[in-house]
């Protein structure tokens, strides 16, 4: 019988920018909460990370409702950064993580440059955060996000500003809406970020053909799942391809196999979004399945995978 798959298994151990990685599976962003609200029900010493919700300066409502829309191998969602605001977070749920067991990274949001340097500042002087992630990828808010890394001067100016305040790695999540990933995941690297993450959303649009309105509150939203994947790992390949900076992939990955697909295309780690949505265990299952997945294939540290991909000559 098939040994199962274990997400503490030494295979799985990895370092990034600095940082010892148990396995490299992490919760994304906006569908882990604050990390707090899943430890009742995931065992979070078994993840690699998890990225809490997008932090702003000051607490945002979000979007009218309806956020999110089930769509064919997804969903689509304009939540719209919904967030209790960078304070209350280190008040009320910081606290509570310490000790937790696994890294905990802060997605950090913004409008304007300085809000980012601002919300950075607030969880410096708190401690307990590993690292940081700069949430420029946004599609659902009418400034800052998106905007920022559709144009590599103003990723390279926020990202510049936001790791001269932060003691800690900054990882840049980019934006799959914009024509050339290169130029952006470059402009990133050389403005000092640790590592980037692709792919956020698609901006996409859902519709409701009986009534001719969109299926969202908001209109347009962001589209995530199994459906975006291979737009995802084309992505993520030429990102890779452009620096030398660890890429942390993401887009629709639902097993350990997926998880091993992104890693031949040159990610070094793994984000899981849309899956944990359905099943918060999905990281942790997603984890030992790769680890299946390695000992199957006779890989013996999760580095010896990674950029792999035979391209077709
Ligand atoms: O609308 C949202 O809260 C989504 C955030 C994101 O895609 O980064």
């Amino acid at each position: 019988m098939a040994m199962a798959g274990d997400p503490l298994s030494p295979r799985l151990r990895t370092t990034l920018f600095g940082l010892e990685f148990s396995n490299p599976v992490i919760a994304a962003s906006g569908t882990f909460g604050y990390g707090v609200e899943m430890a009742p029900i995931v065992p979070l010493h078994k993840l690699g990370g998890f990225v809490v919700k997008g932090l702003s300066r000051e607490p945002i409502r979000g979007n009218p409702p309806p956020r999110l829309w089930e769509t064919r191998g997804g969903m689509i969602n304009s939540v719209g950064l919904q967030n209790v605001g960078v304070r209350a977070f280190v008040r009320d749920k910081l606290p509570l993580l310490r000790g937790c067991g696994t890294r905990v990274i802060a997605n950090v949001f913004g409008y304007e440059v300085q809000d980012y340097v601002e919300v950075i500042r607030v969880l410096e002087d708190a401690g307990g955060v590993d690292a940081y992630e700069l949430n420029v990828s946004c599609p659902n808010t009418k400034h800052g996000g998106m905007f920022f890394s559709s144009d590599p001067r103003l990723l390279a100016e926020v990202t510049r500003e936001a790791v001269r305040a932060a003691k800690r790695p900054v990882i840049v999540k980019l934006s799959p809406n914009v024509a050339r990933i290169n130029e952006v995941a470059r402009a990133a690297e050389e403005s000092g970020a640790a590592a980037v993450s692709l792919v956020n959303t698609f901006l996409g649009l859902a519709i409701d053909a009986r009534t001719r309105r969109p299926r969202l509150g908001a209109g347009y939203g962001g589209v995530s799942g199994p459906a975006i994947k291979p737009l995802a790992l084309r992505l993520v390949r030429e990102a890779a391809l452009a620096v030398k900076i660890p890429v942390i992939g993401l887009g629709g990955i639902l097993t350990g196999e997926d998880a091993a697909e992104f890693l031949i295309a040159g990610a070094s780690a793994v984000e899981v979004g849309t899956a944990t949505m359905a099943d918060p265990q999905a990281p942790v299952r997603i984890a030992a399945e790769l680890d299946d997945f390695l000992r199957e294939q006779g890989v013996e540290r999760v580095p010896a995978l990674v950029g792999t991909l035979e391209w077709p000559s």
